[in-house]
């Protein structure tokens, strides 16, 4: 019955081990890659794929320019605010009521990546109506690595619109997302300890069977090389006791007097030392 219930407790285990895999894989892959790529390099798809946790969320920012009210609503690889295709949308709030400008597509996507920042870029927004030469509307959202939080605050750069071409939205986000993997601190020291102890371990204990099934020993003699070991720590605890040892055996007669007669210790040793008087 026991056996039972710990064999179909550990497929249970893997059952949900290959369920978790299979739902990584398949989320860990999905949502970036509603981004269409200009050109499908593999460096890009990296950079893409490093801002996976930053997917399935509405980033939104307003901003006041005189009696103009702004909102800005940016999505990873998503319909920002709801708006179909749209990365990035502003929404404009007028007495007439709101307007929604597409500022870029997610099917026009560019993204890239640095150690520790990953530029995406949306393409094919709405045409501006008179600034720069009529062409189409870019966002350039910059996202730089910040361990301390995961998703942050979007914030509006600047809208660079007063020149002939290729102007653009600029945003900041910082998200922990992006940050570089931090290397093991485990330096060669700590690993040679680790290597240390692993074979001393290995040697306790082989040797401690060693003793026991092959020679037979009892007791402390199961200690591998016991008689070597016992010889190493009295020598140690002599060597210790000739460093270590506040009162000398060495020490003057009249010292000692000095310092241990109130006690009266070791009354023999003294009498030796003061025979020859
Ligand atoms: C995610 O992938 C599955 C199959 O791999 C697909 O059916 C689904 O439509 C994808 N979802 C999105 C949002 O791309
Ligand atoms: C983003 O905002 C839109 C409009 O407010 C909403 O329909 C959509 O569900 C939001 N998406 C997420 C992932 O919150
Ligand atoms: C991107 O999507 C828009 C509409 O959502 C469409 O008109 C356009 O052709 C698409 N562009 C690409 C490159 O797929």
């Amino acid at each position: 019955m026991k056996v039972l219930s710990i064999l179909s407790g550990g497929r249970f285990l893997v059952w949900s081990l290959v369920f978790e895999l299979v739902l990584c894989g398949v989320f860990a892959t999905n949502s970036t890659e509603r981004c269409k790529l200009f050109s499908k390099s593999d460096s890009e798809k990296k950079a893409l794929n490093r801002l996976q946790p930053l997917t399935n969320k509405n980033f939104t920012v307003e901003t006041k320019n005189g009696d103009e009210s702004y909102t800005y609503v940016f999505q990873v690889c998503g319909d920002a605010g709801g708006v179909l295709g749209a990365g990035v949308i502003q929404e404009g709030i007028k007495e007439k009521g709101k307007k929604v400008t597409v500022i870029g597509l997610y099917n026009a996507t560019q993204a890239i990546g640095g150690s520790d920042w990953v530029m995406l870029i949306y393409r094919n927004g709405e045409r501006y109506d008179a600034h720069c030469s009529q062409e189409m509307r870019k966002a350039i959202v910059m996202i730089s690595c910040n361990r301390k939080t995961d998703m942050g605050q979007l914030e509006v750069v600047l809208e660079d619109r007063n020149r002939e071409h290729d102007c653009f939205y600029l945003f900041e986000l910082d998200s922990s997302a992006v940050c570089p993997v931090l290397e093991s601190k485990m330096s060669t020291g700590s690993l040679l300890l680790i290597i240390a102890i692993c074979l001393l371990t290995v040697y306790l204990i082989g040797g401690f069977l060693y003793q026991r099934l092959i020679v037979g020993a009892k007791g402390m003699e199961q200690f591998p090389n016991y008689a070597f070991w016992a010889e190493v720590g009295n020598l140690t605890a002599d060597g210790c006791d000739l460093v270590c040892r506040s009162r000398n055996r060495e020490e003057s007669p009249a010292y000692r007097q000095a310092a241990t007669e109130p006690l009266e210790q070791e009354p023999e040793e003294r009498d030796d030392h003061l025979l020859p008087m």
